[in-house]
């Protein structure tokens, strides 16, 4: 640790802002860090709200307007944690007045909101300034030992790839219309909340881009009572209804540049699943799988070995060698979905202290939005096949 510090102006409060807050809590205290990140300012829009959650989160300033982090000397970096149709405006503004950004995904609401993202990101670059989208499951250890194996040849070419996101906290039809079921808050339903995540993963794992896609949409619930208030995934509904304007699960399949071929589903709907990520890769030498219900362990198949005794192995990916998991505790002692965002904010900071471009950049967020904007166009028109911009 040096004398050097990041100073930190993070934009929301709720959910990812609980969430990143702990990342910036605690990534100097375990990981030696180039620059020690400073939680200088909390902006939310209710003064009294917003200092109530600095004091419980460990900032130390707050503002009710995000355009004053903009102007704060102790702020170098904007971490922006509020809904999609906010990260344009906040990033792009952040970035052209010379701090670093921190966007959670997806990226933006839309296409050129994110190609406008994209050039701000690029022009800020030239000066020095830099960005990152979060898509945090690539820094999941198992995840991240994933990517190592497929880069180490360990599962041959890539045939296959499988990906589902299931959760079902909008099962009831009485919960209510929360700005995740408005498109103008959101962009998509489960299609860019946690469909962009699976899309990353599977692109990250691969190392491979998706070139094109052929979907399925459905909204099953179409109204739903306007929420009295609401915060994260919790509400509660008044007596007035109102149109669900996105979709409730999104499935597609899909070929990725390699040759591999792939299907995707994210549902909010499916009953009893919480947050149930898997990813499954199949190659001619072998394959790998993951489930965020068991987020320390990842399954390998080593077709290489003897038939009489292959199987897939369980590797418990709480060993000091394994992705950022020497930072941390003794072999067995496992992370939890945290850790995913304190190391999100370590590559961050090491990046910037390097001059070093982090990833995800806003490029690569807008890429996601592209195979996001295929999926949507192939499902309004019938599951039509649809290239992905740029990819072709
Ligand atoms: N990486 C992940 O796993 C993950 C998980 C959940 C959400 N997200 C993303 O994080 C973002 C926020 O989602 P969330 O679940 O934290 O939502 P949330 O509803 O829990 O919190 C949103 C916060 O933004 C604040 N806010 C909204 N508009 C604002 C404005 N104009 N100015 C200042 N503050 C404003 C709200 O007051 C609230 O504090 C979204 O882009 C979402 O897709 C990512």
């Amino acid at each position: 640790m040096t004398g050097a510090t990041l100073g930190v102006g993070m934009v929301g409060y709720a959910f990812m802002g609980a969430a990143h807050s702990q990342a910036w809590r605690t990534a100097g205290r375990f990981f030696d860090l180039p620059l020690q990140p400073d939680m200088a300012v909390l902006c939310g829009r209710n003064a009294d709200a917003t200092a109530a959650a600095a004091q419980r989160m460990g900032w130390r300033h707050t503002e009710t307007d995000w355009k004053a982090l903009l102007g704060r000397d102790d702020v170098q970096l904007v971490d922006v944690c509020t809904p999609g149709d906010t990260h344009a405006e906040i990033a792009i503004a952040a970035l052209e007045a010379g701090k670093h950004v921190l966007c959670e995904k997806p990226l933006a609401n839309t296409v050129d909101e994110a190609k406008a993202m994209v050039a701000a990101a690029e022009a800020a670059k030239a000066k020095g300034v830099l960005s990152m989208v979060g898509f945090n499951y690539r820094r999941v250890p198992a995840v991240a030992l994933a990517r190592q194996l497929v880069e180490q040849g360990r599962i041959g070419e890539i045939r296959h790839v499988r990906a589902v996101y299931l959760q079902d906290w909008i099962v009831d039809p009485e919960f209510p219309l929360v700005w995740r079921l408005q498109k103008d808050k959101a962009g998509s339903g489960a299609l860019g909340d946690i469909g962009a995540h699976i899309v990353d993963m599977a692109q990250f794992v691969t190392g491979d881009r998706l070139t094109g896609v052929s979907a399925l949409t459905e909204t099953f619930v179409k109204e739903r009572p306007l929420p009295e208030a609401s915060s994260g995934l919790s509400a509660s509904g008044s007596s007035e209804r109102g149109e669900v304007t996105v979709d409730d699960t999104a499935l597609f399949i899909g070929r990725f540049g390699g040759g591999a071929v792939a299907s995707f589903e994210a549902t909010r709907f499916a009953t009893g699943r919480k947050n149930a990520i898997r990813l499954e890769i199949n190659g001619s030498a072998g394959s790998l799988a993951f489930d965020f219900e068991s987020m320390n362990e990842l399954s390998f198949y080593d077709g290489t070995e003897d038939p009489g005794t292959a199987g897939f192995r369980r590797i418990y990916v709480t060993e000091s060698t394994h992705p950022y998991v020497g930072a941390w505790w003794p072999p067995g002692h496992g992370l939890g979905y945290e850790h995913s965002f304190t190391h999100e904010v370590v590559d961050l900071v090491r990046d910037l202290a390097a001059g070093n471009d982090p990833t995800p950049s806003f490029a690569d967020g807008l890429q996601v939005q592209q195979v996001l904007d295929a999926v949507v166009r192939s499902a309004e028109s019938g599951s039509s096949w649809e290239p992905i911009a740029g990819e072709d």
